[in-house]
């Protein structure tokens, strides 16, 4: 599977999202190494901060499916230009991903910018730093 194919799929998946207060629909589509897609999109709640991103819900399905090596997420939403991943996703995809992902981003108009996760998440906080 190819970046664009990999778009393509967070575009069919934005059409899962279950945002009726906000109306800004997230696709997430995450690649494993192996070539599998797990899907996501943002489910959120009238109570509003029990709202979860699209990133969040593809990774954890993944996870739960016993996944432990991912190629990249390619991330669609409902923004005239590209959505990029909020900084708690960042930071869940950097625990649960790795730093290497690739993040695919993709607009309206279907063009893609690449991004690798740790240019998104400088300096950043890891189970490196829980060792006193
Ligand atoms: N949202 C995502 O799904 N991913 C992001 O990275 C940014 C924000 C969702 C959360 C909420 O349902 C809606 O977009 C508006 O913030």
């Amino acid at each position: 599977m190819n970046y664009r194919e990999l778009a393509v799929q967070a575009v069919e998946a934005k059409k899962k999202a279950y945002a009726k207060y906000s109306n800004f629909h997230v696709g997430a589509a995450l690649l494993t190494k192996s070539g599998k897609v797990y899907e996501g999109a943002n489910i959120e709640n009238s109570s509003y901060s029990l709202t979860i991103c699209a990133e969040r819900t593809a990774a954890f399905s993944a996870i739960l499916h016993g996944e432990k090596d991912f190629e990249a997420i390619a991330i669609a939403g409902d923004s005239e230009s590209f959505t990029p991943p909020c900084g708690a996703c960042r930071q869940v995809l950097l625990e649960l991903c790795g730093e290497n992902l690739d993040v695919v981003l993709v607009d309206p108009n279907s063009n893609i910018k690449t991004f690798k996760l740790k240019e998104l998440i400088p300096f950043s906080f890891s189970e490196e730093n829980l060792n006193k």
